[in-house]
């Protein structure tokens, strides 16, 4: 049983680390418990990718394999091992550091949150990481890839930037991490960050935390997090449907022929103005377009796509025709398709992703 450290059932922990155990990155800093190690790595990784990392990780650790090894080297040598990965004060910091260690902490990485963090280039993530990986202590480390799980996960309106609403997401997090395996939760988070709970296009499908996420419950993934210039930019929704006849063959419409996308073809439904009121919504686009009535059922498929002036945000329902035969109202024209036919008829890309990721979902289910 997976608890927290007040000892209470913690099953976004037991997800995370079930999902963790089969899914985690193959990453040289995950060998070894050496805290040594574990903090260089998670120096590297403070501004850099992890695909960049790796390489310089290996050769540094060749060359400085201790805290000994590094104290007793000169700047010139570490800033030569640190060479076009950019930021080099994080590579002057660790020079600094390692003579601290040797000299006030008798070569040992201090394991104690405020201790540690008294170490040049050490913050409250790193130091969390650190702590948390290599001394199994139960603490969080909150980055900004933390903070947007923590934000979809639940719901949170308030922009990830600012220091308020960080410190709220950190305390939020505190609360998630396991007392067992903290170090395996911790990087859960972030290899979930890297690869499932993407900033662009989240992959819900692929997400072991999906049934307790509250940003997935109300369609918000694409949305959320906010930040604090995320009002500047227009960020617009979207629905369409899908629906589908006895042949199972796909109803899309051609825009007209003038006006945004002209000409190209699409799903049936428009912009939404109203989240909360997205069945009536689509229920009124589709009538508008086609002149029949449908019902929506559940969401399939989210997608975002970014155009020059605003945001758009395109959710995809399932949907059922109830009465009526399509007509071309507000549109050029109309057909029921096959897949191959999709491919052939010129549309957008945000109608492209939409249509890929209910490919995706209908080949999962
Ligand atoms: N980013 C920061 N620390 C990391 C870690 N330990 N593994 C993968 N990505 C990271």
């Amino acid at each position: 049983m997976i608890k927290d450290a007040a000892g209470i059932k913690n099953p976004m922990g037991r997800k995370l680390l079930a999902w963790y155990k089969h899914h985690q990155r193959s990453l040289p800093w995950r060998k070894t418990n050496d805290p040594y190690r574990i903090w260089i790595s998670e120096i590297m990784l403070q501004q850099t990718q992890v695909n960049t990392v790796i390489p310089y990780y290996q050769r540094f650790i060749k060359s400085f394999p201790d805290v000994r090894t590094l104290a007793a080297a000169t700047l010139q040598d570490v800033l030569k091992a640190w060479e076009n990965m950019g930021y080099y004060s994080r590579a002057r910091n660790i020079h600094a550091a390692s003579r601290i260690i040797v000299n006030q902490w008798g070569g040992r990485i201090p394991d104690k949150f405020e201790e540690i963090k008294t170490i040049p280039g050490i913050g409250e993530y790193t130091a969390g990481a650190i702590l948390s990986i290599a001394y199994r202590q139960c603490v969080p480390a909150v980055d900004g890839n933390v903070r947007r799980i923590m934000s979809r996960l639940f719901a949170i309106h308030k922009p990830v930037d600012d220091p308020r609403e960080q410190k709220n997401l950190r305390d939020l997090a505190a609360l998630l991490v396991p007392a067992k395996h903290p170090g395996e939760f911790n990087q859960g988070l972030m290899d979930l960050g890297a690869t499932v709970c993407r900033a662009k296009n989240p992959d819900c499908s692929r997400c072991p935390l999906t049934g307790l996420c509250r940003a997935k419950l109300h369609n918000l993934q694409n949305i959320l997090p906010i930040t604090r210039k995320t009002p500047a930019i227009l960020h617009r929704q979207a629905a369409a449907a899908i629906i589908r006849n006895s042949e199972n063959l796909l109803l899309v419409v051609q825009r007209p022929a003038s006006g945004l996308l002209a000409s190209l073809w699409k799903l049936p439904g428009g912009f939404i103005e109203d989240v909360e009121k997205t069945g009536s919504l689509l229920r009124r686009n589709v009538k508008e377009e086609l002149n029949i009535s449908i019902r929506v059922g559940r969401c399939l498929a989210s997608v975002d796509h970014a155009y020059s002036h605003f945001r758009l945000t395109l959710q995809a329902y399932e949907c059922r025709l109830l009465k009526g035969d399509p007509e071309a109202m507000a549109c050029q024209n109309w057909r029921w398709a096959t897949s191959a036919q999709l491919k052939n008829l010129p549309m957008s890309n945000i109608d492209r992703k939409i249509l890929a990721e209910i490919a995706k979902s209908s080949s999962l289910s």
